[in-house]
């Protein structure tokens, strides 16, 4: 359904570096430690706002329009970032139906559609199965610009096996805010490290973070290790990653154990999938020989990678399981980063 991109590889993605009005969001690389803390407290005072019932909030994005544009399938982040914008007082669009109902349907390119969108919309959120597409898309809103004067923004909400800049921002709040700090930490990133987008970006921002004494360890099948790419932006950043096929090896020691799905729709070849699909499964069992004071983190959805329904049941109870806290922070983190991006907050 979608077809290739053409300018992807020409947007720099820029800095943020204390501003976040009116800039695209494409990686994690734009975030600086300032940036993140800036990010956590005002997600913190979101939330702070939302559970009060502050009928003040509606005042930060009244007569802003957000446009979601979502070539797979999400619940989270879709709805996360619509009820983020709604409770900012904005307002929310997109095709009737999902994209399969829009111009793309009649073969229309990401470049197009992305500027017909940006002519409605202060900001787009994209999700799209190519690596990289959210750079198209700033790259094309950016030439809107200089012909219209007018500044739609992206906000990436996953490229394909790229990454996933919000999640990241989002799973990095839950542990400073459950944890107090992202110092002294050991935080272990299980399953499919090579096609999960959310880990690509979650393993850069905690490096770009720069906490001290924090340390990363990575477990996957062979094959689904984390990419070079990634892992050579890690190096340069000067974390320690410890990479095993063996939970047992760091299970014991691990703060943070963030648990992903095996990504059945990326793999090329079925028989691949089949080979791995069994192996990382968290269980009950799997938890007894974590620490007490260990958490427990899953972007979600889950399927059999978190065992039987029975499972889920037992580690749903488990006080150490905050994937419940990471879904509802998902909207303050985006309550905040659209109040950012649009202006309304610094
Ligand atoms: C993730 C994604 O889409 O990358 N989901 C999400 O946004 N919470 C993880 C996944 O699909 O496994």
């Amino acid at each position: 359904m979608t077809l290739p991109l053409n300018n992807a590889q020409r947007y720099v993605p820029e800095a943020i570096n204390g501003d976040f009005r009116g800039k695209h969001i494409v990686t994690v690389e734009q975030f600086a430690p300032d940036d993140m803390d800036s990010l956590f407290k005002s997600a913190a005072r979101m939330r702070t706002r939302v559970q009060r019932g502050d009928r003040g909030l509606v005042d930060l994005c009244l007569g802003k329009v957000m446009a979601t544009l979502f070539f797979e399938a999400s619940t989270r982040t879709d709805m996360s970032f619509q009820a983020a914008m709604l409770r900012l007082g904005g307002e929310v669009i997109s095709t009737s139906g999902g994209v399969q109902f829009s111009s793309v349907y009649k073969g229309e390119n990401l470049a197009d559609t992305v500027r017909a969108v940006g002519c409605y919309a202060d900001v787009v959120v994209l999700r799209h199965p190519e690596v990289r597409s959210s750079y198209e898309a700033a790259y094309y809103l950016d030439r809107l610009n200089e012909r219209l004067g007018t500044h739609p923004v992206v906000v990436s909400g996953g490229d394909g096996v790229g990454e996933h800049p919000t999640q990241a921002l989002l799973d990095l709040f839950t542990i400073a805010d459950i944890k107090g700090s992202l110092d002294n930490l050991k935080i272990t990133l299980v399953g499919d490290l090579l096609y999960g987008r959310t880990v690509h970006s979650l393993a850069k921002l905690i490096a770009l973070h720069g906490a001290v004494n924090t340390t990363l360890a990575f477990v996957s099948p062979e094959m689904l290790k984390m990419p070079p790419a990634v892992m050579s932006f890690l190096k340069s950043r000067d974390i320690a990653v410890y990479e095993t096929q063996q939970l047992d090896e760091v299970i014991g020691d691990s703060d943070v154990i963030y648990w992903t799905r095996i990504q059945e729709e990326r793999f090329p070849l079925r028989a691949d999938y089949e080979a791995i699909a069994d192996q990382f499964i968290v269980t009950p069992a799997t938890m007894a020989r974590a620490s007490d004071k260990a958490i427990l983190m899953h972007p979600l959805p889950r399927k059999h990678e978190m065992g039987t329904q029975a499972d889920h049941d037992v580690l749903d109870a488990d006080q150490r399981s905050v994937y419940f806290q990471q879904m509802a922070n998902g909207m303050y983190m985006r309550m905040a980063l659209l109040a950012k991006v649009l202006g309304a907050e610094r």
